[in-house]
């Protein structure tokens, strides 16, 4: 009995020291020494969230241009029609780059400024200028360009041709505007992102109908048209064969020459069990698989997760021998945006709502509260909470799953909550998204520790844009816009970011209380 005892108050004292050393991680320092010399730090954008300009120098009109233009689709019906108007003002966003001590820029090209209808129509030339333009003045401040071909924005031709992804057609599209991209930017852009989340346009976009083309069926909304559980397989073999036939073209026809490499970007949110129960542990595997192996199962191996062949059996389209030869391996790092960690709850073995039954959804739901209680500090965005651990988790998956492929995040960042209020002066004052920056680095650097070959980190994002259907007022900015003026003021974060990389941004307002910023310098 006694020895029992002694046990259990050695365990617990052991449990309580694990839970303390967890927190003592979360608060811990980060350097610049802290990863290798030639690591890329760097911040994300995408074109129709920040570029504006929308019908200038021949642009054509974009899948997201005639969402956003049917109001109550985006919140306080903001459009992209201006968004940022980096089309106009990208001088200035590179300079703010360079100033925060930024080596790399990860941005995309909108489809429709180089190809106004797709390969029915011309292409554009004052769209390849434009980005010739950014290309050249990111290279002159030493920023690496890391380009993505699509990122959600695409030829409104090709949606009322022949429903664009839903269409094997779009494979073909896709392929013509990458080879144009390799062509004519190549020669300057040695990192390549064929496709942004396949799995988040499947879901938003297909299962939920709330993104363009707005598809969907019950439980999981009321859209006009759509199949929730049928044609979001079908979309993401189209996306996954068009990524894999754009690479097979890079690397038979460019990549020798120009000496680039290529891949593509998938959210992995990370999992944790709702219960001990053992169905909800293996409903963190399955969300992991139904959401993340599903895009790059098929792209590092060839074919779809076995867990979900089974589940869908004949619903799921196969690869032909010769899809299977030039999808399998179609990439030379993985790209990952990570935001959040939830928790999983099993379906199959007791009742779910919200389609939580469904195959589609892997026979499980996510959700951010357990008993009332949430997962990580909440942010602006209803689902995502801060938890550090996730992102060290989320990198160690990748790497067992995929072994000794170089990994680049893509994307990590911090959107203000509403209840922060919307004084300028205090969102620029974040705090927050400062510690979110350092936790999550030091996260990055454990996972780096237990040998992920991790090469980059970029923020999303920049600074405040058009958070698709959230608009311009969920904020992810490093640097503040006002959406009346345009006027761009670099927060805390960007400050934070500056020190940390050397970089030269002058302490211009006087939100920068200097004891708050050495604070959390060196905390
Ligand atoms: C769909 O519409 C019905 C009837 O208006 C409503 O009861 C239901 O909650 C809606 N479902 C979703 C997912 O919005
Ligand atoms: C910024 O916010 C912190 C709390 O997060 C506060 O201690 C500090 O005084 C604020 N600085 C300014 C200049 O408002």
């Amino acid at each position: 009995m006694a020895i029992i005892k002694t046990l259990q108050f050695l365990l617990i004292l052991f449990l309580s020291s694990q839970s303390f050393a967890q927190n003592e991680e979360d608060d811990e320092g980060i350097k610049r020494s802290d990863f290798p010399n030639h690591f890329f730090f760097g911040t994300s954008t995408s074109s129709y969230q920040i570029e504006g300009g929308y019908v200038e120098d021949g642009r054509g009109t974009s899948n997201w241009d005639v969402f956003s233009h049917i109001p109550g689709n985006i919140k306080n019906s903001d459009t992209g029609d201006v968004a940022d108007d980096h089309y106009h003002r990208f001088m200035e966003d590179i300079e703010m780059m360079s100033s925060m001590g930024m080596n790399a820029y990860r941005f995309s090209i909108s489809w429709t400024r180089i190809l106004p209808k797709g390969r029915f129509g011309k292409v554009n030339r004052r769209g390849i200028v434009f980005y010739n333009k950014i290309i050249d003045n990111l290279l002159l401040k030493g920023i690496e360009p890391f380009v993505t071909i699509h990122h959600h924005d695409l030829p409104d031709e090709l949606d009322k041709r022949y429903g664009s992804w839903m269409s094997s057609h779009m494979q073909e599209d896709f392929v013509y505007f990458a080879k144009i991209c390799f062509k004519e930017f190549g020669d300057r852009v040695k990192h390549w992102i064929t496709i942004n989340e396949p799995n988040l346009v499947t879901l938003m976009g297909y299962i939920k109908g709330v993104y363009p083309p707005a598809h969907c069926s019950p439980p999981f909304g009321n859209c006009s048209v759509g199949n929730s559980d049928i044609e979001p397989l079908i979309v993401m073999h189209n996306m996954l064969l068009a990524h894999a036939k754009a690479v097979f073209i890079y690397r038979t026809q460019f990549q020798k020459k120009q000496g680039g490499s290529i891949g593509l970007v998938a959210y992995c949110h990370m999992y944790e069990p709702l219960t001990n129960n053992e169905f909800d542990l293996q409903a963190v595997d399955r969300a992991l698989i139904f959401s993340f192996a599903w895009v790059y199962d098929p792209i590092v191996y060839g074919d779809y997760p076995k867990e979900m062949r089974e589940v869908f059996g004949s619903q799921l389209p196969s690869f032909s021998n010769t899809e299977k030869n030039i999808i399998k391996g179609s990439l030379d790092y993985i790209c990952v945006n990570h935001y959040t960690t939830l928790y999983a709850k099993d379906c199959l073995h007791s009742p779910c709502s919200n389609g939580g039954d469904r195959p589609i959804k892997g026979f499980l739901d996510t959700m951010g509260y357990r008993n009332s209680v949430s997962i990580g500090d909440p942010t602006g965005m209803d689902r995502f909470f801060v938890v550090p651990r996730g992102l060290e988790k989320t990198i160690n998956y990748i790497n067992q799953r995929y072994p000794n492929k170089p990994i680049f995040v893509t994307e990590n960042g911090y959107s203000t909550p509403p209840s922060d209020g919307n004084k300028v002066e205090d969102i620029i004052n974040d705090t927050k998204r400062v510690n979110f920056h350092r936790n999550y680095l030091a996260s990055l650097v454990r996972a780096m520790r237990n040998g992920a070959d991790v090469r980059g980190y970029f923020v999303w994002s920049l600074m405040d844009n058009l958070e698709w259907i959230h608009g311009f007022n969920t904020r992810f900015g490093l640097v503040y816009v006002d959406f009346q003026t345009l006027e761009r003021r670099p927060k805390l974060s960007a400050h934070w970011f500056a020190s940390l990389l050397g970089g030269n941004l002058q302490h211009s307002s006087s939100i920068l209380n200097k004891n708050t910023f050495d604070h959390l310098m060196y905390d």
